[in-house]
């Protein structure tokens, strides 16, 4: 499984860290930046081209990091195909993958720390979607409603 990471300077070093927990862990990561620490850099910069590459099928699924994880997932969400979620406990985790086919795991840099984030993304990495009828009619509503044009 490929998986891609994103993170502003608030998620800067929780990325460095599961980068080389995933690394570790044997699955084959993309970087999509920030690079290095830059104080008051944007997290669309760097979210934005991992939930393209997602929706693309570039990468498998992806982790985008920001301070409190609510900016990355706004404009993460933004992406059609994407559908990323702020995550912060063990059972959305893994139930966001299986009824709601979760693509884009959100962690806040500064609210959940390193060892539970570590956690959190082997559960989201390991679940997959269960493809239950009644999941598939509710994505289908999503998906209808990405299509739509702003009047
Ligand atoms: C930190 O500057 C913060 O605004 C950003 O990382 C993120 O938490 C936004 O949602």
């Amino acid at each position: 499984m490929r998986v891609g990471l994103a993170a502003d300077h608030g998620g800067f070093e929780l990325k460095a860290q599961l980068t080389e927990d995933l690394t570790a862990a044997g699955y084959a990561v993309a970087d999509f930046g920030a690079q290095e620490l830059v104080a008051g850099d944007d997290y669309p910069d760097f979210v934005v081209p991992l939930a393209w590459a997602v929706a693309r099928g570039e990468v498998t699924r992806g982790l985008a990091i920001c301070g409190s994880g609510v900016g990355a997932c706004v404009v993460a969400n933004k992406v059609p195909g994407v559908r990323a979620a702020l995550i912060t406990d063990s059972f959305s985790a893994h139930q966001g993958v299986e009824d709601d086919d979760m693509n884009v795991m959100c962690l806040g840099g500064r609210v959940t720390g390193h060892a539970l984030s570590w956690d959190l993304v082997q559960i989201f990495l390991s679940a997959q979607f269960k493809g239950l009828e009644r999941f598939r009619r509710r994505l289908a509503k999503v998906e209808a409603l990405e299509r739509l044009k702003k009047s």
